[in-house]
């Protein structure tokens, strides 16, 4: 399984200087909180990877063009981190409008963090920009459609689906693998149907078992359990 490297990981760290003068007891459950959420980040950005090297190798790209996607895998919702404060104490499975507005401001902030840090090529922060748009225009930032769409975003965007769905969530639990291909098929004019095609050859492949598993040991984490309980 790709893990990520310590440059890309580095950037899920805890930004002290974000939190401004909170005291101390505040601070302290802010870090938990933070903390809790890179670690759900890194877990949900190394299924992504793997499950965009894996998709992206079916497809038959070069290994460079895979290693990119792996990469983008693990960073691409690292908008989410910048605006997660604003979710902290969210219960509830619901989004409220205004948070609705944020969440969908991620892709674009993820793009800005990494230019800023001057992380990869323009090629490569475009895959992160438009990881949520959707093959028939109807997804965000900037509603493109079809082969308008760059080829790494298309790859990420069936495999973020479905790292989300067979994730446990703080309001459900977790889909199985029948399940979330079903929900996914519904919902199949938001993917290329080539690259969803392949995405459904390599789910049900022998070779897919240590990505199940990897998803299984997530699942069992002790902060997911106890943050359902909430
Ligand atoms: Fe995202």
């Amino acid at each position: 399984m790709y893990r990520g490297n310590a440059e890309l990981l580095g950037l899920f760290s805890i930004d002290e200087t974000a939190w401004g003068n909170v005291d101390a007891e505040a601070k302290e459950e802010l870090e938990m909180a933070a903390s809790e959420d890179s670690e759900e980040a890194i877990d949900h950005g190394i299924l992504v990877a793997n499950l965009g090297l894996r998709l992206s190798e079916e497809l038959g790209f070069d290994n460079n063009f895979c290693s990119e996607i792996a990469k983008a895998g693990i960073v691409h919702d690292i908008g989410k981190l910048q605006i997660s404060s604003l979710l902290y104490g969210r219960k509830e499975g619901v989004l409220r409008i205004e948070e609705i507005k944020y969440v969908r401001r991620h892709p674009t902030l993820g793009y800005n963090y990494l230019k800023e840090k001057n992380i990869g090529t323009e090629d490569f922060r475009n895959i992160i920009l438009h990881h949520h748009e959707n093959y028939d225009g109807s997804g965000y930032p900037d509603n493109i459609k079809g082969d308008l769409i760059p080829v790494g975003s298309r790859i990420l965007r069936i495999c973020d689906v479905y790292a989300a769905l067979v994730s446990e969530r703080p309001y459900r639990a977790a889909f199985d693998k029948n399940a979330s291909m079903e929900l996914m098929i519904d919902e199949v004019k938001n993917f290329d149907m080539n690259f969803f095609l392949a995405f459904m050859r390599i789910v049900h492949a022998d070779g897919f078992k240590d990505i199940d598993d990897y998803i299984k040991r997530c699942n069992s984490k002790v902060h997911v359990k106890s943050k359902r309980k909430l």
